[in-house]
């Protein structure tokens, strides 16, 4: 079902490396997130779907207390590190099998001597979460390998752990926990809280089209790891105002935020008051969802981009253009950057019959005003992580 020719590609690099066959393949898809962005760092809600865009991995087990990678994408290059102490971080995709070793070790774990070939089709820095598919296939492969048995949302937090404490990206844990867990057909409603999580069935007949600006932007060292700041001194200043019990924003109302709004700075208001009103269109969203009301839908992902727009400041010219294009589609529903934004993607719902003219829309006035193409293509519900 989500095997695609990366399946066979990954295979028989694996064999002419390796000169044996892989003893597992592993996919580990990519991500939209409908909505619920910047939500999960704050113990909020989110509603990410699985992709049929995903890190493939054979690999099989080497004797030796070591990894040795090869990828074929990213420069195709290779990689050895030993898998019995921290390999020192060298950049690059290495890192994150690197960072994934570094975590089992935190926890005690001795990952097994490991031999790979990696490939992704999820596009790398877009918003996507190819990092965490490559996580999560990392992970997938040592848990099999070394007979840990971890559940998948254990293996989710310690991608989550080796991405904060490797690599040095502040992310919450929705791109690895829908990696890991992800339902074909279904969106995924997680409380970041508990990791309690349930699947919202979405509509046959419906399109999700991504619409990739190919605008850049890494997310280590840079403003996402600032907003994650502003929104714990959010938490801060309205405990010390009085406003009890409050662990994270996911415990505060409009209401109660509006009320403490003198105590903030506007800056700090603005972000919270998006993490706040966010969490309010995950509810309003599934709930639109499950009577099938479509339209409802669409007109709270256009409210979702506008706060991530002006409250939140995470989106740039490029995606603005993407979504106010797709908005203005007869039997386009909503539309809205995904992921932590700063460049990267889009994604539109649509009638399945709108695509074709979605899509040049898109393509024509993308090209028009920035003198580039964007990638744009549909999305399809898939599987988290699995042995094919
Ligand atoms: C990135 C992070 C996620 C989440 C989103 C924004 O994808 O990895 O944890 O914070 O940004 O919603």
């Amino acid at each position: 079902m989500d095997r695609n020719d990366l399946h066979t590609k990954v295979t028989m690099a694996f064999r002419a490396r390796f000169l044996r066959e892989p003893e597992l393949v592993i996919r580990a898809p990519g991500r939209i997130n409908l909505i619920g962005e910047h939500t999960d760092y704050n113990e909020g809600f989110v509603l990410p779907v699985a992709v049929d865009r995903a890190a493939w991995l054979a690999a099989g087990l080497r004797q030796a207390p070591e990894a040795v990678v090869r990828a074929l994408d990213m420069g195709g290059d290779e990689i050895i590190f030993p898998v019995n102490r921290t390999a020192a971080s060298a950049g690059g995709w290495g890192d994150y099998p690197r960072a994934i070793v570094w975590a089992f070790l935190e926890r005690g774990l001795q990952p097994a001597g490991l031999e790979a070939v990696l490939a992704s089709d999820v596009p790398v820095g877009a918003g996507m979460s190819s990092s965490a598919a490559v996580e999560m296939a990392f992970a997938y492969a040592w848990n099999v390998f070394s007979l840990f048995d971890l559940p998948r949302a254990e293996l989710a937090l310690l991608g989550q752990r080796a991405e904060n404490a490797y690599v040095g990206v502040n992310c919450g844990i929705m791109d690895q926990m829908i990696s890991a867990c992800g339902q074909a057909g279904h969106a995924m409603l997680l409380d970041t809280r508990t990791l309690e999580y349930s699947y919202i069935p979405l509509p046959k007949d419906i399109a999700i089209i991504v619409a990739d600006s190919r605008v850049r932007r890494s997310l280590a060292g840079s403003e996402y790891n600032v907003r994650r700041a502003q929104c714990e001194q959010a938490v801060r200043l309205l405990r010390e105002a009085g406003l009890e019990p409050v662990l994270a924003l996911r415990d505060v109302t409009l209401k109660q935020l509006l009320d403490h709004a003198g105590n903030l700075s506007p800056v700090v208001l603005q972000r919270a008051r998006h993490v706040v009103t966010e969490n309010a269109r995950v509810h309003a969203t599934v709930a639109a969802l499950q009577r099938g009301d479509l339209e409802t839908v669409g007109a709270l992902m256009k409210e979702g981009h506008l706060s991530l727009r002006d409250d939140y400041e995470v989106s740039a010219p490029e995606l603005d253009l993407l979504v106010e294009t797709a908005w203005d589609v007869p039997g386009c529903y909503g539309a809205r950057l995904t992921g932590a934004g700063f460049g990267g993607c889009t994604i539109a719902l649509a009638q399945a019959q709108a695509v074709e003219e979605l899509s040049s829309r898109l393509i024509a006035r993308y090209t028009e005003t920035f003198e580039r193409e964007p990638a744009v293509y549909v999305v399809h519900p898939a599987n988290g992580v699995a042995a094919q």
